[in-house]
């Protein structure tokens, strides 16, 4: 059942281009994007004035993915929290606002009592949920599936990058009921998600042995930093995270430009640093800096890890070892960066003999507080 993979992790690694597909199959219909459940009228939603996302782990770094695209096609303000944070601190709630509840098992504690938080205030909750009739979409008044299929794996994979489509689904679903977009544009943006399938089948095919050859390697690091900027600081985030969880050692992601606020103390010679490069195209500014960054980490004597857009030669001469991802647009290269991130943790957690599929202290669902 593992399809011929040693874990099951590393098969639902790579079912994540159908995993894509199946997510975002039927959510365009007539040039509209639909959700799977809608229990709150056009009017309702066009009310929206605010957005909160509320998620845990794997699936808040989605959620701070859905704050770049929902505040850049609907101009709406959105903030990101841990589950276990929201509540606590009396956010500010009413009927024009909609929090947006990410969860791959649809049970998970701490985002399921803000859910019923959010509902209380009369806020409008919009689930986004791997498990058809899980107790958090019950709970909430729109739904859209990931349909990522059953991830047996704790760690969160294919359900990862299916929640980042869908999280881009309901910025696009927001922006045509807001009239932020043309409906040829959410057309056209929807293509392009569709397309991201494509993009994460070539860097299955192209990535994958090198980043393993890379993490056995690196398997007796003492601890690995990871660097990102704008769309790539989630993806830091998430590759921290894996490694954390799967190899038990320590990782951190920063957003770059935090470097040299503190973090920048830790590097010594050796460290290995993953660094989340932009586009140069679109991002000729941040990629300039993110570039200056590395800099002063091989100068210091790091070993950089660079996952960059294929062709981009100025990252070359600063790259100990260079991951080469396709050409995407700048919301799609979330997807094809972590895809190598995760294969690097699976590796690593392999060749220190542990358990990829069960690590341990950890459950697939957190159903306590
Ligand atoms: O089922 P959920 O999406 O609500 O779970 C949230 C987190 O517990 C989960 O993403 C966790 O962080 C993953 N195991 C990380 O790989």
């Amino acid at each position: 059942e593992k399809g011929g993979h040693d874990f099951f992790m590393s098969k639902e690694i790579e079912e994540q281009p159908a995993a894509l597909a199946d997510t975002l199959r039927g959510h365009l219909v007539d040039g509209r994007i639909v959700l799977d459940e809608q229990r709150l009228s056009d009017q309702e939603l066009r009310d929206i004035d605010k957005v909160f996302v509320v998620a845990c782990g794997t699936a808040y770094h989605a959620g701070l993915l859905a704050k770049y695209a929902i505040e850049h096609w609907c101009r709406i303000p959105v903030e990101v929290e841990v589950a276990s944070e929201f509540r606590y601190r009396d956010p500010v709630l009413d009927r024009s606002t909609l929090v947006v509840a990410i969860s791959q098992s649809g049970e998970t504690a701490d985002t399921l009592e803000a859910v019923r938080h959010a509902r209380e205030q009369k806020a409008r909750v919009l689930a986004i949920c791997n498990t058809n009739g899980a107790q958090i979409p019950r709970e909430s008044d729109a739904v859209l599936y990931t349909h990522a299929g059953p991830e047996v794996g704790v760690a969160a994979t294919k359900t990862f990058t299916s929640q980042v489509v869908a999280c881009y689904l309901v910025g696009l679903a927001l922006a045509q009921n807001r009239g932020t977009k043309y409906a040829d544009e959410v057309e056209r943006e929807y293509h392009q998600l569709v397309a991201s399938a494509d993009a994460v089948k070539k860097v299955l095919a192209s990535a994958v042995e090198p980043t393993r050859a890379l993490a056995r390697e690196l398997a007796d690091s003492k601890a690995v930093l990871f660097l990102g900027r704008h769309v790539g600081y989630p993806v830091a985030l998430e590759g921290a995270l894996k490694l954390k969880e799967l190899a038990y050692m320590h990782a951190e992601g920063f957003a770059a430009g935090e470097l040299k606020h503190g973090p920048i103390a830790l590097i010594e010679q050796d460290l290995p640093v993953v660094v989340v490069m932009p586009s140069p195209r679109g991002r000729a500014t941040l990629h300039a800096k993110l570039l200056s960054n590395i800099r002063e980490i091989q100068a210091r004597g790091a070993r950089t890890i660079v996952i960059a857009e294929r062709g981009d030669e100025t990252v070359r001469p600063f790259a100990s070892t260079l991951i080469e991802v396709p050409v995407v647009p700048t919301l799609i290269q979330p997807l094809v960066a972590t895809v190598p991130l995760q294969v690097f943790s699976a590796e690593v957690a392999r060749a220190r003999g542990y358990d990829v599929d069960k690590p341990r202290n950890l459950a697939k669902s957190v159903t306590v507080e």
